[in-house]
């Protein structure tokens, strides 16, 4: 399945008081980001994801480092992002730009030394920034010397840290489990005779979480970050840590996917309960840790049912598995959208939900919502999504610029392997990975102008970038940091329940911001290229107020003159505090 239509999910079938220590045992404390009342921080966080080879390169080689992102620190603090998540930073073969680690410990040379992370944190610090990690257990790199030392012989002690099996028969795997990134997930070993399981490239052999000394390990891993004052960590595939350990096969679903694989079922190769237990003892492993450490997930499931599961029957798993519903729903529809967000509310049990709309392995909102006319005015809309309704807020860099998805367009420019694999029907995501626009120069700032990037920098730089965005009011960059500041002035937006409203309407989506004394928020977002006009009765939500008086809105609208008359222009934005 391409991933314009579906998500990425489908392809890989894919404070307190006053302050705030976040020190680990070795660190020093610091205070961090404020908030009003005992919420841990996390709650109304901004997540700003950075994609390090492609945000800011700061020795000329093309490709970005830690030290480029510290110097990009004062922007991110002007933006109001409250932690980075770095996707992985470690010592890598780079087969899948990262997400293959050869050593759980360390910094890749590429992005910078163990000296550039410590001060890349405690530049993060002095400006109340976070920085979270991106850990990836389900796999190991083929070149980490746990999985050389499997392979070397049947009778390692580690041979039974990965999946090792026999085959059917001569070349024949031991099942017909499919890999995310295309064909069979089984590797045929010569030298042991055996097979070995991979959910994404071969080159990203699966561990095998029954055995617990591979937890043991990892969790050696987590505790050498913790250790360091990370705040917290993103796990990658996370639903991926078991398959069935009888290896039945997948059932057969009908058609093909974009590597002309028949489409399997992945129940018995994804989100097996066996996971819960390992999310429990990872959680009491990051409370152990003093400063609120956050464990997030990669958690790409059917439904909010299966995510409800991910934060534990005790509150005792995940604080933040993401929710995949909202932001990949793929279509402006008011009616789905309020249905997902209403469910988010009330079918978490209490948890807290955590929306995303773009990363580095989907087609970039701007694409997947934009209808070529009003993207701008979607992308604000989008932006109100993300940060006026209660979730946490997870994004990705230069989605508050409108960074566009820009492909390849030759085969041979393919950075991404499932790109290779894929194409031309799975183009891979380099489009979504390209360099960070900071401004009008050439390689837009990412890079010197003479290097190289790693991959070209999109020719929307000229008037897609931060330079010229911070200057003009009505740029999407504009929309983001009002809606941020709101986010954390504004009472009612920031920690205020929320309420769907007008809740018959296909034409606009209204919700209510109120806090327990009374404050009250109204957000009307339209969802068509028409005009609307919405008269708002909140008597029945307890708020007796008729006038408004706006906090934001989309550029050119009309001044409402009360609740009874609020007029959105296509795709118009509405945010205002109630009188
Ligand atoms: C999910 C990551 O976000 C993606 O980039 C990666 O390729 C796979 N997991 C495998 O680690």
């Amino acid at each position: 399945m391409s991933r314009t239509g579906g998500h990425f999910v489908s392809r890989l079938v894919a404070l307190v008081g006053l302050a705030l220590s976040l020190a680990g045992p070795c660190a020093g404390a610091q205070a961090l980001s404020v908030d009003h009342k005992s919420d841990p921080w996390w709650k109304h966080a901004l997540i700003y994801e950075i994609y390090p080879r492609s945000f800011q390169d700061s020795n000329g080689d093309g490709v970005g480092d830690l030290n480029g992102i510290t110097q990009r620190l004062d922007y991110l603090q002007t933006l109001g992002v409250d932690a980075i998540w770095l996707s992985p930073i470690y010592p890598s073969p780079q087969v899948d730009f990262g997400y293959d680690i050869s050593n759980y410990e360390a910094i890749d040379p590429q992005y910078g030394t163990m000296a550039d992370f410590d001060r890349l944190l405690a530049e993060a610090r002095k400006r109340k920034i976070r920085i979270i990690m991106d850990m990836v257990m389900n796999h190991t790199s083929d070149k980490h010397p746990w999985f050389i030392e499997s392979k070397s012989s049947k009778t390692n002690p580690k041979r039974g840290w990965y999946v090792w099996r026999d085959g059917k028969g001569p070349g024949v795997p031991p099942n017909n489990w499919e890999s995310g990134f295309g064909h069979s997930a089984w590797k045929f070993d010569p030298k042991t005779s055996q097979w070995y399981y991979h959910r994404f490239y071969p080159e990203q052999p699966d561990l095998n979480w029954r055995n617990p000394e591979v937890e043991h390990a990892m969790f050696g891993a987590i505790r050498f970050w913790l250790n360091k004052g990370v705040a917290g960590f993103r796990l990658d595939a996370i639903p991926a840590l078991f398959e069935d350990e009888q290896l039945r096969g997948e059932k057969v679903l009908p058609g093909a996917n974009s590597y002309g694989d028949p489409n399997l079922d992945d129940s018995l190769t994804n989100n097996l309960p066996e996971v819960h237990q390992v999310m429990r003892s990872l959680r009491k492993l990051t409370n152990s840790y003093p400063g609120g450490r956050v464990v997030i997930g990669e958690t790409y499931l059917p439904d909010i049912g299966e995510l409800r599961k991910w934060y534990g029957a005790d509150h005792d798993e995940l604080q933040l598995p993401m929710d995949m519903q909202v932001g990949f729903l793929n279509k402006m529809d008011a009616s789905l959208f309020r249905s997902l967000i209403d469910q988010a509310e009330h079918d978490i049990d209490g948890g807290q939900p955590l929306f995303v709309f773009d990363n580095h392995d989907n087609i970039r909102s701007w694409n997947r919502y934009g209808d070529g006319v009003h993207n701008l005015d979607i992308a604000r809309v989008i932006a109100t999504l993300l940060l006026a309704t209660r979730s946490t807020a997870m994004m990705y860099y230069g989605e508050e610029l409108g960074m566009t998805t820009t492909p390849p367009t030759r085969v041979e420019d393919v950075k991404d392997p499932i790109g290779k694999i894929g194409w031309p029907a799975e183009k891979g995501r380099d489009g979504e990975r390209t360099p960070m626009q900071w401004d009008g120069a050439p390689n837009a700032g990412f890079t010197t102008a003479s290097a190289t990037p790693w991959l070209p920098v999109p020719s929307s730089y000229k008037t897609v970038n931060v330079a010229l965005e911070s200057r003009e009011d009505d740029s999407l960059l504009s929309w983001y940091q009002r809606l941020i500041q709101l986010r954390r002035e504004n009472p009612a937006l920031h920690d205020g329940s929320l309420t769907m409203l007008n809740v018959d309407g296909n034409n606009v989506l209204s919700w209510l911001r109120k806090t327990a004394d009374g404050q009250s928020v109204l957000v009307a977002c339209n969802f068509t290229a028409h005009q609307q006009t919405v008269a708002f009765d909140l008597s029945s939500q307890g708020v007796s107020g008729r006038q408004i008086k706006t906090l934001l809105q989309t550029p050119g609208s009309p001044e409402p003159d009360s609740l009874a008359s609020v007029k959105l222009p296509p795709y118009g934005v509405y945010i205002g505090q109630i009188q």
